[in-house]
């Protein structure tokens, strides 16, 4: 084992370091290689664009079919939509084989404007055209192009909520149109926000409406992500206590980003032997490195989402904000008020709802500010 350390928190690194997701990796696997288009819905940082790599990394190691991921989050009209898409298209594409060499001649028909990114080498695609209509064509054309190739392609659409906010309006049932007729590119549509991609695909007016199978992506189960944290400091000549697992995985609620992030740094502090008491330290550590960033928060937002933000931190869950026990508990007011601040709170990703056994609740989004405000 090298030194390197075993909780990366950014990108995906390769199935050692990837915890379980062996349902869901079959679910999509499955369906990607069946034809089905596949939604894929969780919390931020929960784990959906590590999935896709992970899956497409199975597919490839098979030659199942090319595998291309468009990050759609800095994308804001189809124009910017088609460029990502050439542009991975071109670094995906083996450049040495037919295929490349066919999606060469093919792009170089598009009129691109190449240019190569003086940090990576690699080659980013642009068009200069005149009208909106103009990229529409191309995006359809290299949609086509890929289609029709011997292999199968698969293609995952990231932060595709954003295309709700397109300049071109209805940039849903164009992208729709374009989409229904290719069988052999197979679809990966993946987004956070729960509520823009419930209107995207449960809505019965709106084209996308009932074309996908929906995957939603819960916490990693406390058996799993307890052996696996085990499994990663022990093969590196590392102990870590039981309770010190337990206590990260509760402490963490599974929120994958955050499990990761305390075991990168309770790693990263060297220690051979790791017990509750550092584990605890380290957490502590964390929540003071951000206090300075929570404070600023508490600037952005009116004193009445503070208090309610705190009330729900202090809760961890809250099923009934409206409830008179809520309100006189942490003298929040009115549930006018309440239902007001949450609303707010929630456009501002601050507060997600969500639901389990006992029915919808809400709390507060990043998990290192609800475990600082609970102590406030
Ligand atoms: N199964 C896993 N095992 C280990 N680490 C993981 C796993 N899934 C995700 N991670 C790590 O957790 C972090 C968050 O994951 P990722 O970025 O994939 O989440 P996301 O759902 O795409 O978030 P966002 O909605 O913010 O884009 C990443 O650093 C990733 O490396
Ligand atoms: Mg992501």
């Amino acid at each position: 084992m090298n030194g390197k350390n075993p909780f990366p928190v950014v990108g995906y690194h390769g199935a050692e370091l990837f915890c379980d997701r062996v349902k869901e990796t079959g679910i999509l696997s499955r369906n990607l290689m069946g034809g089905q288009n596949t939604t894929l819905i969780s919390l931020r940082r929960m784990g959906k664009t590590a999935l896709i790599h992970h899956v497409f990394q199975q597919i490839l190691k098979e030659k199942l079919a090319y595998c291309l991921y468009v990050d759609l989050y800095p994308t804001a009209s189809i124009r910017d939509l088609t460029r990502q898409l050439a542009t991975a298209t071109m670094n995906v594409l083996p450049q040495r084989k037919r295929i490349g060499k066919k999606f060469i001649s093919f792009l170089k028909s598009l009129r691109p404007v190449i240019k190569y990114d003086p940090l990576t080498g690699s080659p980013e695609v642009r068009f200069e055209y005149a009208t909106d209509t103009d990229y529409e064509v191309t995006l359809s054309a290299l949609l086509n192009f890929l289609n029709e190739q011997e292999t199968d392609v698969c293609l995952a659409f990231d932060e595709f909520q954003v295309v709700t906010s397109y300049a071109e309006g209805n940039a849903e049932a164009i992208l729709r149109t374009m989409i229904q007729p290719l069988n052999n590119i197979h679809f990966i549509f993946s987004g956070s926000n729960r509520h823009m991609m419930n209107e995207i695909f449960h809505d019965s007016k709106r084209p996308f409406f009932a074309s996908t199978r929906i995957v939603s992506l819960p916490a990693i189960p406390s058996e799993e992500y307890g052996r696996f944290i085990e499994d990663r400091f022990n093969e590196r000549k590392r102990t870590i206590t039981s309770d010190a697992i337990g206590f990260i995985i509760d402490w963490t609620r599974r929120h994958t980003y955050y499990t990761q992030s305390v075991c990168n740094t309770i790693y990263g502090s060297g220690g051979k032997n790791i017990d509750l008491q550092s584990v605890k330290v380290i957490c502590g550590e964390i929540l003071e490195e951000q206090e300075k960033t929570f404070l600023q928060y508490r600037h952005l937002l009116t004193s009445n989402q503070w208090q309610i933000l705190m009330a729900v931190a202090k809760e961890g869950r809250v099923y009934k904000p409206n409830a008179a026990e809520f309100l006189e508990k942490y003298s929040l007011g009115t549930p006018a008020g309440v239902t007001r601040a949450l609303d707010s709170l929630m456009t501002k990703e601050m507060i997600y709802e969500e639901s389990d056994i006992n029915g919808r609740y809400y709390s507060v989004y990043d998990l290192f500010l609800s475990r600082w405000l609970e102590r406030q």
